[in-house]
């Protein structure tokens, strides 16, 4: 039994709890910049917002995000946990790489914020905010239904 197999229980664990933390981030990110589109460059608020946005991307979103890869990482390197001739893990995966793609440009729109040149209006963050959720659901039918 290689040492992975016997620690998979618990790197399923710190996969989950980086996918939780990773999931929040990328939640309430776009939410807060729905709040933030509409305070006026240079206000209390809108200072507040820089700081709670960096805080929040910085210390648990990057963080929450290498973690996910790391243990997801592990989980399929772990001999026979993934069949890998099965599609669903393909689909999750190419769900994941559009999660990061939000994740790198949530980054950029947040260093847009910070130097007070955001140009994109409140419904168009209201409408990104949907996208990790639609995701989300995906990659949870794949890989508790694993359907195909
Ligand atoms: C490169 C990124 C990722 C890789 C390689 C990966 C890989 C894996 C693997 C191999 C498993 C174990 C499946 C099994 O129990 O046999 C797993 C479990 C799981 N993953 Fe990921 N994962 C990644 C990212 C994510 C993300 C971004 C999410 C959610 C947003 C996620 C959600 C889950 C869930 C909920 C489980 C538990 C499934 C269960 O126990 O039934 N994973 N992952």
């Amino acid at each position: 039994m290689s040492v992975l197999t016997g620690l998979f229980p618990w790197i399923k664990a710190l996969h989950l709890l980086s996918v939780i933390a990773w999931m929040a981030g990328l939640l309430y990110l776009p939410r807060l910049f729905v709040y933030h589109a509409a305070a006026r460059a240079g206000s209390e608020t809108s200072e507040t917002f820089k700081v709670m946005e960096r805080r929040l991307l910085r210390g648990i979103m990057t963080p929450a995000l290498i973690g996910t890869l790391l243990f997801g990482g592990l989980l399929a390197a772990t001999p026979g946990a993934v069949d890998w001739s099965r599609g669903w893990i393909y689909v999750k995966l190419a769900a994941v790489a559009g999660l990061l793609l939000i994740h790198f440009l949530l980054a950029q729109w947040r260093r847009d914020f910070a130097a007070d040149r955001n140009r994109r209006s409140q419904r168009f963050y209201r409408l990104v905010n949907e996208v990790p959720t639609l995701l989300l659901i995906l990659i949870l039918i794949m890989v508790v239904v694993q359907p195909f």
